[in-house]
């Protein structure tokens, strides 16, 4: 495989790749919106908050340290973060291009996702990201909590914190794609129908 990905390299076949961020708070519809992207555009969807519930449920190691920060309503540490969405790219070097959802929540995982699409001769095409109240974050991520099974979208006390935690260590990513001209604020009100079709106007027009 990696003789493929130095042909790629060489000739600078990912620049065409299209690379999303997927960004909001909690509840802002980004895993349910993900759907739509990955059937619309054939791209690998890639939730790190998928990742870390699928090594919590089989118990591994990682799973067991992502647990003590997740079941707070806290960020695991960026280099934890960071390695498994690597990993995660790297097990699909013929991906047309990527979603990432819930990725990165912070500068460092930021500067890090674009330093690793640089080596491989890629970058990020646009940041989507939906705005929502934060009432309305409240309700939807308590209304999924009912079926869920995550036990960081029962209490409201968690919740509250994730909030917290993306005002103070994640809203600040919107800012550095925004320094590049590559974020775009999508309304995440609405029925999502609505959201959806405001998503595919706005990739429609920035690939
Ligand atoms: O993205 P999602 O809301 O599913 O993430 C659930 C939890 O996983 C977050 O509240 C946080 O504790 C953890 N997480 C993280 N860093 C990320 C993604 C998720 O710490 N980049
Ligand atoms: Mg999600």
């Amino acid at each position: 495989m990696w003789i493929l990905n130095l042909i790629k390299r060489i000739f600078g076949k990912n620049t065409s790749m299209i690379q999303l961020i997927l960004f909001g708070p909690p509840g802002s519809g980004k895993g349910t919106q993900a759907k739509f992207l990955v059937e619309s555009y054939g791209l690998i969807h890639i939730s790190t908050g998928d990742l870390f519930r699928y090594e919590m449920g089989n118990d591994t190691p990682l799973g067991k340290e992502a647990k003590s920060y997740i079941s707070k309503g806290e960020l695991v540490p960026d280099s934890v973060t960071i390695g498994m969405l690597k990993n995660k790219v790297n097990q699909h070097p013929d991906a047309k291009g990527f979603i990432y959802d819930g990725f990165p929540r912070t500068i460092p995982q930021a500067e890090a996702l674009d330093e690793f699409l640089a080596s491989n001769g890629s970058s990020i095409t646009s940041l989507l990201s939906l705005t929502v109240g934060d009432e309305e974050i409240v309700h939807r991520i308590k209304q999924r909590g009912q079926t869920s099974g995550r036990a960081d979208d029962l209490n409201e006390d968690i919740i509250r914190n994730r909030i917290a935690v993306y005002k103070e260590n994640t809203a600040e990513v919107f800012d550095y794609y925004n320094a590049k001209g590559k974020a775009l604020p999508i309304d995440g009100m609405g029925t999502i129908d609505d959201i959806a079709a405001r998503l595919k106007d706005a990739v429609g027009n920035s690939i």
